[in-house]
């Protein structure tokens, strides 16, 4: 393996300089925001990896094509370039745009829950958007991920995978009329962002068409989904990645995007569907919240800057640096003896927190106690996406825990070097090691919707 296999697949042509903090600043920040690092000052971090959506640094080719954004209310000529990438890469002719991927979500949630009395929607495994979408209908998002999906540490190529088996069973337990949809998540971000298969795909439309129920992409890493497919997956490996993009788009009805991860803008999202009568529809509904449907929320300028990033995400050698940078990281973690979800996915590592600090027990959030010993160490910012982001407080007041507890590293695209990617690994290598440093666990003060944990506060048990 030479060392060119992870050089970037860049030059880099405008640097934003980072920020170094001390300990003590370090500590009186996190101090002040209840120990909750999404509620840090981003000025007081040093290597940001707290996520990959709308994080990525642009190309010169998107810059420079901001001043030819048209800023017309109506039938702006960006947004026919926006929609005509869309179109050629998905393969769907309808195409509303939105201002991010949660917009889009809602927007699925007001054309197919509304008015019915749904009980849940199926999906491989949710993100929050999805299930807050579901929520606001006062449905539940129903997780059917396969089984090797679970085991963080097994290999698996395809650990996004819904399981088809549970897929027909829930369906025939609780009938259609209790589904409002089935949506795959491509890659599966609460997963590990790990890929799902082709196949996967296919089988899992069949089911869901079977008993006449919509079957959805939530398509944010659709592109690292096919560079997966592409390497791992029997009968693709000769494929151009924009032609499975279309292969995989063909089996579904519909899809939904935050452009903000790999279409490489900070701001974007979609909807697109197959049927008319769906598209006018959407687009009427859409005008009340994201506006007239040429631009839905975003500026002339954004629509062009996705127009590019579209193929500039979609394509292979910047799949290869992007996903093999990511690949680099785990291989370091590695050296150290750290845990986290194998094989590593697409848009960053996932540190399994239960096996990391094994002494702190699931119900004191051993992933709080690593994010904020990371930031406190290091100036590092990663996310808890575990037993705080997912777990739900039942009608008897009693906590469910979720069955993964993850800390993620999301690698924001085209950003940061493999220097970086060392100096998060040496961070996590010592902590691992040692043992937390400041913390015996952590307690969690706000329970609420499926997105408190950007705002709880936290009470930390200090060694
Ligand atoms: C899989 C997935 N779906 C939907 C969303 C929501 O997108 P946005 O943050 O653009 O609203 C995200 C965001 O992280 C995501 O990861």
């Amino acid at each position: 393996m030479s060392s060119s296999q992870y050089a970037e697949p860049f030059r880099i042509k405008a640097v934003e300089m980072l920020k170094k903090t001390t300990p003590e600043h370090r500590r009186e920040a996190l101090e002040k925001v209840a120990w909750n690092v999404f509620q840090l000052k981003a000025e007081d971090v040093y290597i940001d990896c707290l996520t990959d959506s709308g994080t990525s640094a642009m190309s010169n080719r998107q810059w420079a094509a901001l001043m030819m954004g048209d800023e017309s209310y109506a039938g702006c000529e960006s947004f026919y370039r926006f929609e005509a990438a869309i179109k050629d890469l998905t393969g769907f002719p309808f195409v509303v745009p939105t201002h991010q991927g949660r917009a889009a979500d809602n927007l699925l949630g007001r054309m197919f829950y509304k008015g019915h009395n749904y009980k849940f929607v199926v999906t491989n495994m949710a993100f929050d958007s999805t299930r807050g979408a579901a929520m606001n209908f006062d449905m539940w998002a129903e997780d059917l991920l396969d089984d090797p999906g679970y085991d963080s540490q097994s290999y698996h190529p395809f650990k996004g995978n819904m399981s088809p088996q549970k897929l027909e069973d829930f369906i025939k337990k609780h009938g259609r009329e209790a589904i409002g949809m089935v949506i795959m998540t491509i890659t599966c971000n609460t997963n590990g962002g790990q890929p799902v298969s082709m196949a996967n795909i296919k089988e899992c439309g069949e089911i869901a068409h079977k008993y006449g129920l919509p079957y959805f992409a939530d398509a944010a890493r659709c592109f690292e989904n096919c560079y997966f497919i592409k390497e791992r997956e029997e009968g693709y490996k000769d494929k151009d990645i924009r032609d499975i993009a279309r292969e995989m788009f063909s089996y579904f009805d519909g899809a939904t995007m935050s452009i903000k991860k790999d279409g490489l803008v900070n701001m974007g999202g979609y909807f697109c569907c197959r049927d008319e009568e769906l598209y006018h529809r959407a687009a009427n509904d859409n005008m009340a919240y994201e506006g007239f449907q040429t631009y839905g929320g975003l500026a002339g300028r954004d629509l062009e800057a996705i127009a590019i990033g579209m193929y500039e995400g979609s394509d292979y050698e910047y799949l290869k640096g992007r996903i093999g940078q990511v690949e680099y990281l785990g291989k370091r973690l590695d050296e150290f003896g750290v845990p986290f979800v194998r094989p590593t996915g697409g848009n960053g590592v996932y540190v399994d927190a239960r096996l990391f600090y094994k002494d702190i027990p699931p119900e004191k959030f051993p992933g709080l106690c690593l994010a904020a010993d990371a930031y406190l160490v290091s100036g590092i910012r990663i996310a808890e996406l575990g037993a705080s982001a997912f777990a739900v407080k039942q009608p008897d007041g009693t906590i469910k825990l979720p069955e993964i507890d993850y800390v993620r590293i999301a690698i924001s695209r085209r950003v940061y070097t493999n220097s970086h990617m060392d100096i998060i690994a040496e961070t996590l290598g010592e902590l691992y090691k040692s043992g937390s440093p400041n913390f015996k666990g952590m307690d969690k003060k706000d329970w609420g919707r499926a997105d408190s944990h950007f705002n709880s506060h936290y009470i930390p048990e200090f060694k």
